[in-house]
């Protein structure tokens, strides 16, 4: 497997930028007990690195969503294969999603986990990319914002490929 040479976000800048979003969560959220609830699988390494870098405990869960649609673009149709399995109701949840594009998948998932009445309801994501984005979604924490591109690496992946590398980069072909 060859490594796409255009590197976006290397390791040093991604363990900072997770340190100071979990500085910033555990002001926010201390106390609180909040449910985390990444989105597979994008979001694994993600998640994974964002708990450890936070100073209090929180519990932790997933959904998995399948867009309908191949390639580098959905559809915006979206279907849960995976549900919560902890209660949310007057709970305070956090989704943590890998990477923001149109919007769509987001939105929906928004909308459903809105549905158990949680305390509060908010987004974390590693990547916000602007430049196709449909719907307005309010994201609350966002590691990095980048413009345009497709990307691998980090959880992120092309048909399943790339997901593992510990980097972050782009596709020229995006
Ligand atoms: P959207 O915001 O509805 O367009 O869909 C976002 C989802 O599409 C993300 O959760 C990713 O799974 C996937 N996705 C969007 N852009 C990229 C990318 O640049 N690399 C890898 N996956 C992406
Ligand atoms: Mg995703």
């Amino acid at each position: 497997m060859e490594i796409p040479k255009r590197l976006i976000l290397d390791q040093t800048a991604i363990a900072r930028r997770v340190r100071e979003l979990g500085a910033r969560l555990s002001q926010d959220y201390r106390g609180l007990e909040p449910v985390l609830v990444g989105v597979l699988k994008g979001a694994f390494i993600f998640l994974a690195d964002l708990v450890r870098a936070l100073e209090f405990p929180v519990e932790v869960d997933f959904v998995r969503l399948a867009s309908y649609g191949a390639g580098t673009q959905s559809s915006g149709e979206v279907r849960i294969t995976k549900d919560v399995e902890t209660p949310l109701t007057g709970r305070h949840v956090l989704i943590v999603e890998d990477i923001v594009d149109a919007g769509l998948t987001l939105e929906a998932l928004r909308r459903h986990l809105a549905a158990r009445q949680p305390a509060s309801l908010k987004i974390c994501c590693f990547i916000d990319k602007r430049e196709r984005r449909q719907v307005e979604v309010p994201l609350d924490y966002v590691g990095f914002i980048v413009p345009k591109g497709f990307l691998v690496g980090y959880g992120l992946d092309c048909g399943e490929k790339f997901r593992t590398l510990p980097e972050v980069y782009a596709l020229d072909s995006g």
